[in-house]
């Protein structure tokens, strides 16, 4: 394998994966994004250029996703629409890319014979109860809750369709909630680490008892490396790092850290049809493979996260305002449950933002 295309390069699993490749293999990489809110150039900046080279397009170009292909040895699909909130405001461009952009792709991979393998999300098996002890695994029925979701769903479903019928080789990885540099501020860990640079106390939405089993991006792209080069073709992996925490506990992590108050945060309305808990069970990947995570630590990989967003708010900064004012619009309010008591201070120790 010499060259690789990654669709989404310039996103925040895209960009790391781009990184992880650049520094531990010797192949080329092509970055094809179409640079939508999500997506920031800079974010691979530094890289080195002869191995690098960057297309902005969309993968919905079936043209360009040929050429593309034809000139690549493997295929990474990354790109996404990737934010549940951003789904329930607006369905339709999760539609465009996530679905109508895998089938270009697999049209392409299938008619130059090129390995393709398929970025998803533990999301398409729907939520699991607090006190379940079974885990996601990889016969678990897909059971997608929200827009986002269930296009992801159905991109795995095709990929799985392409393998049957026409013989693609593929492979896809199902993956637990990400963290680490270059995430948008629209997500949960860096809306939070920013809000408090800003001095505005964190969101937590409903009761915060909602359960995610957290992964370092970079435990992540080690994980995808290893499926593209020794995964079996047709199978479907589950990468999770063993990492659950409510939402609580990582808002309070992240205040605690950032030098504050743990109760310093506001509760605000629930997501609609939020997801209670994901847990991913990564016996398949840890035994077929050998994977391990080596930043399975969160604490420390938490830590290094808020450092990176302190040292590098030229990064971040332009994203802020117009993700706070996505939220405001969307009616985010605050929702202050009855045992807790009125703390509707919006600013941290009387800071202001
Ligand atoms: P992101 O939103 O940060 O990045 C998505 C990237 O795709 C952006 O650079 C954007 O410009 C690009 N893009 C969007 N539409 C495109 C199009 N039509 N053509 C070309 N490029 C386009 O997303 P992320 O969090 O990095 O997620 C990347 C992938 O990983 C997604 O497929 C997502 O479903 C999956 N995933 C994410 C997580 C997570 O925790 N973030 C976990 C598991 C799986
Ligand atoms: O599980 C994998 C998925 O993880 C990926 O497929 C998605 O692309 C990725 O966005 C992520 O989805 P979540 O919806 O879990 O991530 P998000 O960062 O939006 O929210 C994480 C949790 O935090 C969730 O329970 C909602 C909650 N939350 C989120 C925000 C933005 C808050 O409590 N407050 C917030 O301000």
């Amino acid at each position: 394998m010499q060259r690789i295309l990654v669709t989404g390069g310039a996103g925040f699993i895209g960009t790391n994966f781009v990184h992880y490749v650049l520094n531990h293999t010797d192949y080329q990489v092509t970055v094809l994004d179409k640079l939508t809110y999500a997506g920031n150039e800079s974010s691979l900046f530094g890289l080195p250029e002869k191995r690098l080279t960057f297309v902005h397009g969309d993968i919905c170009d079936s043209a360009l996703v040929d050429s593309l292909v034809g000139e690549a040895d493997a295929v990474v699909h990354y790109a996404a629409e990737s934010h549940n909130d951003n789904s329930l405001s607006n369905p339709l461009p999760f539609l465009e890319t996530n679905i109508m952009g895998t089938y270009v792709l697999l049209e392409a991979v299938r008619k130059h014979g090129k390995r393709f393998h398929h970025i998803s999300t533990d999301e398409v098996y729907g939520d699991l109860a607090l006190d379940e002890p079974q885990r996601f695994t990889e016969h678990t029925p897909y059971n997608p809750s929200s827009p986002y979701s269930s296009t992801k769903a159905g991109s795995d479903l095709l990929v799985r369709a392409w393998v049957r019928s026409f013989g693609v080789e593929a492979t896809i990885s199902n993956c637990s909630n990400n963290y680490g540099p270059f995430q948008h501020v629209e997500k949960f860990i860096p809306r939070q680490i920013t809000n408090i640079i800003d001095g505005v106390r964190p969101k937590l939405y409903g009761s915060g008892e909602n359960v995610r089993d957290w992964i370092h991006a970079d435990d992540h792209s080690a994980a995808v490396l290893l499926i593209l080069q020794r995964g079996g073709l047709g199978e479907t992996y589950l990468i999770g790092a063993d990492g659950e925490k409510n939402n609580k506990e990582v808002i309070e992590a992240i205040l605690v850290g950032m030098g504050c108050s743990a109760d310093d945060y506001d509760h605000v309305t629930d997501r609609p049809g939020h997801d209670l808990r994901y847990a991913i069970d990564p016996s398949k990947l840890r035994t077929e493979l050998g994977w391990t995570p080596s930043k399975a630590d969160f604490a420390a990989g938490l830590a290094e996260t808020i450092d990176w967003y302190r040292n590098n708010e030229n990064w971040w900064r332009n994203q802020k305002a117009g993700t706070e004012a996505k939220y405001f619009a969307a009616g985010e309010q605050l929702h202050v449950p009855d045992s807790l008591g009125l703390q509707l201070s919006p600013t941290i120790h009387g800071q202001g933002a």
